[in-house]
């Protein structure tokens, strides 16, 4: 039996899209393969939001080569975000033969007929769509996980974050139909999942490209939360159209979680526009307290982005001051990436790089205090959890989620499995993790 290996760069939608991958490749007689070097086919599913992953993707197939030339008959492929740009695809076909083959994120259900070309053939195969086709339902999914499933329910984005390469590599916005997402949340209930992930760049625009029908995410975040689903969560959310509706569907259905991750991005309305974000620094902090008073408990996390082009001590400073007033739970934080063909990269950037890094290195420590001190906070008082298991980094302890997604960790019993819903009593608190006894 032929065997697959699949390295993922990025995020959770190129996480789930190798599932997809993994589910096509298993229907067609593949099986996973323990290492990349038992790989018959080794496939890198790429990522090009920021440089520092489109680095690691080339330091990856670089190391590939020695494995090609030991075992010649292996097919290396290389396909998401990153093989959208004409110019990765003609840098990857000059400088790296060992390549077999290419294809991009709007072509992935063709991987069989890809493959079965190849077999055939013998020889390299670039095929990257450079517009997105037709939703493509029913395609077969590995999922990683038995308890908590991944739901893409739309593809591409069309916001244009002036920074942001995304909308470039993944198309315009596509709604999946909603009949297709329930049936796909009943099935996965049916099989014992507990907790769903509804995926989107901005699932806030979810159904605004059905045209003439009156349905949005809030309607269909509330047919989903009527089914028997213990958890629900969605990510990602622009503050630009984060509706009254969905916060009241989300204070509503106690099953969707309390917690919402809000890119902010930058705190400062002049950077903000530069941004072409469409909300102010006034208008993002009042809606994240309407969020909190309407959603008691709500844990927010968001992204931000330290060096637009042209960022200020005094814009820095705006980002700084909306942290410390809204208190997020926790924080992605990115130095500023110039991706070639968006706007931004376009802005004269006179900041030096050094003074970047210690922007990023003072909202760190800003954000770590906020996050640990959010985290005492729940020192005494009792969480549910969603239990995962043991914890990677020490077998002796397990961990799983509360509802505001916050990590906790926790001594097993011998009545508790992966999958249960189980009461923890919090301990103590880290930046990062909370400490519980289980009360069993
Ligand atoms: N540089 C740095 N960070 C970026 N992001 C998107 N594009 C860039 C870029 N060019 C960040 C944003 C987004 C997250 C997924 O990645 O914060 O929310
Ligand atoms: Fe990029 Fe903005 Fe779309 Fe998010 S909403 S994917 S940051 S363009």
């Amino acid at each position: 039996m032929k065997k697959y290996h699949i390295t993922t760069f990025g995020c959770q939608m190129n996480v789930h899209d190798s599932e997809v991958l993994a589910g096509i490749l298993e229907k067609n007689g593949y099986s996973p393969a323990a290492s990349v070097q038992e790989g018959d086919l080794i496939l890198l599913n790429t990522c090009c939001v920021r440089e520092n992953a489109e680095n690691r993707l080339y330091g990856n197939i670089g190391n590939l080569k020695a494995l090609k030339e030991q075992y010649p008959d292996c097919i290396i492929g290389v396909c998401g975000c990153m093989v959208q740009q004409p110019t990765v695809v003609e840098k990857i076909r000059k400088t790296y033969p060992q390549v077999d083959l290419v294809f991009g994120t709007h072509n992935l259900h063709e991987l069989p007929k890809l493959l079965e070309k190849i077999e055939a053939e013998r020889s390299q195969l670039y095929e990257v769509w450079d517009s997105e086709g037709e939703i493509h339902e029913g395609l077969p999914v590995k999922r990683n996980d038995p308890f908590k499933a991944w739901i893409t329910i739309m593809y591409g984005c069309n916001n244009f974050c002036s920074y942001c390469i995304v909308p470039y590599v993944r198309g315009r916005e596509r709604s999946r139909q909603p009949e297709a997402i329930l049936a796909e949340v009943k099935d996965l209930i049916a099989t014992g999942v507990k907790e769903i992930t509804l995926l989107g760049q901005n699932v806030n625009s979810y159904g605004l490209d059905f045209k003439g029908v009156d349905f949005n995410f809030a309607k269909l975040l509330q047919e989903i939360s009527a089914l028997d689903i213990e958890r629900i969560r969605f990510q990602t959310s622009h503050p630009k159209d984060l509706s009254d509706e969905l916060i009241q569907v989300m204070a509503d259905h106690p099953n969707i979680c309390r917690h919402l991750h809000l890119p902010l991005q930058s705190g400062s309305s002049r950077i903000l526009k530069l941004m072409n974000r469409h909300y102010t620094k006034e208008s993002y902090l009042a809606l994240a307290e309407k969020i909190k008073n309407k959603i008691p408990g709500i844990a927010l996390t968001t992204d931000i982005i330290v060096g637009f082009p042209g960022e200020t001590e005094a814009d820095f400073q705006d980002t700084l001051d909306l942290v410390e007033k809204i208190r997020y739970d926790g924080a992605f934080t990115f130095i500023y990436s110039p991706r070639t063909g968006t706007p931004a990269a376009k802005i004269a950037d006179p900041i030096p790089e050094n003074d970047k890094k210690q922007r990023l290195t003072r909202l760190i420590q800003v954000q770590n205090e906020i996050s640990l001190e959010k985290n005492r906070a729940f020192i005494g008082t009792l969480s549910e959890i969603l239990v995962d298991g043991v914890s990677e980094k020490n077998p002796q302890i397990w961990s799983g989620r509360n509802t505001q997604n916050k990590l906790i960790h926790f001594k097993p019993a011998s009545k508790i499995k992966p999958g249960d819903l189980a009461v923890v009593q919090i301990n103590s608190a880290q930046t990062f993790t909370l400490e519980g006894e289980l009360l069993v």
